[in-house]
């Protein structure tokens, strides 16, 4: 019988445990560190690669990320007959959506600076924009991006969006490619980024970028934290190119309490937490999978060694 080996948080697993055993009552579903024979570890789901993966579980076939991450994986050192999963399930997005409309809408309403205008007892209207007024883009039109999009237009936002090769999003302006990336941040009041961390993305959010925003722009960051060089966005914010910025990934993680970015009145910090992937809706997302790569068919988050998401 083939080994499904669950290496990651030890609660959410057993409730993987649990649909495992009703959905797929066929396969050895194992909880770390009960591993049984490691030679019938067939799939592995976890969020950290084990050390000396091929040695330990040589019959490997599917590794799953148990995020929708995966910079955290070393792909070279991954054996190429193991196939690397990222999660693509439907609790990982809606929670995604939540947190990115939260923080878009209370920027948008203007929510920071009435809470500093409260802490000083001050009574000052700001005028109301509506959200067809407010240019949203978000770097990363992958399936969380998407989903960020689609919300934020339901809303009436202006949105549009920028990826790698040409998208197409009803009702979302599409931008491709470093040559239409000035275009894009040009028109992006409020600038959420979702893209994976890679060579091309380290250090994208810098201060060339926040020049090519328009002034007093605001920026909300769930991507990965070596994605933003925070110098670059302290300066920014102090000489207000940028007014808000909302970070739930920082490098490092966790943040050391004496970074400057804690105490920023114009920064506010969440422990990334916008988003995590949902067992009773990510089993049946990897089963459905498992039945996939038994049929031969294309897997759903299938990760591509060369891009590197
Ligand atoms: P996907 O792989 O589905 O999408 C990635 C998108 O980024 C694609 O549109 C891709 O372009 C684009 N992209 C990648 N590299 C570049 C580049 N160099 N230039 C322009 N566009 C680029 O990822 P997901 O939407 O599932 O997730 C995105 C990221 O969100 C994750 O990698 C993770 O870092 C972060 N995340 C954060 C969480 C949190 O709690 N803070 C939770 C979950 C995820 P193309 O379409 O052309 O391939
Ligand atoms: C993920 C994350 O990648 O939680 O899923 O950041």
């Amino acid at each position: 019988m083939a080994t499904f080996l669950y290496m990651a948080d030890a609660e959410r697993g057993r409730r993987w445990g649990e649909l495992f055993r009703r959905d797929a009552p066929t396969l050895d579903f194992r909880l770390w560190p009960d591993v049984g024979d490691p030679a019938q570890v067939q799939y592995l789901a976890t969020w950290q690669q084990p050390e000396q993966l091929a040695q330990r579980f040589p019959n490997l076939k599917l590794l799953f990320s148990t995020g929708a991450g995966v910079d955290q994986f070393n792909l070279a050192a991954l054996p190429p007959t193991v196939s690397l999963v990222r999660m693509v399930e439907p609790g990982i997005v809606q929670g995604m959506v939540e947190y990115v409309l939260h923080a878009v809408l209370d920027m948008h309403r203007d929510r920071p600076a009435y809470r500093r205008q409260q802490a000083q007892g001050l009574w000052r209207p700001l005028p109301v924009r509506t959200a067809a007024q407010c240019r949203v883009g978000v770097l990363g039109l992958g399936s969380l991006g998407e989903a960020v999009l689609q919300a934020l237009r339901g809303l009436g936002f202006d949105c549009a969006g920028w990826s790698r090769s040409r998208r197409s999003i009803e009702g979302v302006r599409c931008f491709a490619g470093e040559g239409e990336r000035a275009d894009f941040l040009g028109r992006s009041d409020i600038l959420v980024c979702l893209l994976p961390l890679t060579d091309a993305t380290r250090g994208l959010l810098n201060s060339a970028l926040c020049n090519a925003l328009p002034r007093g722009a605001a920026l909300v960051h769930v991507g990965r934290g070596p994605q933003l060089v925070s110098a670059d966005l302290l300066r920014a914010l102090d000489d207000g190119r940028l007014g808000e910025a909302v970070l739930d990934v920082t490098d490092p993680e966790p943040l050391p309490v004496d970074d400057p970015l804690w105490r920023h009145p114009r920064v506010q910090i969440t422990p990334h937490i916008a988003s995590m992937t949902q067992p009773d809706t990510a089993a049946a997302v990897v089963l459905d999978n498992l039945r996939r790569f038994e049929a031969g068919l294309p897997l759903v988050g299938l990760v591509d060694r060369d891009k590197g998401y």
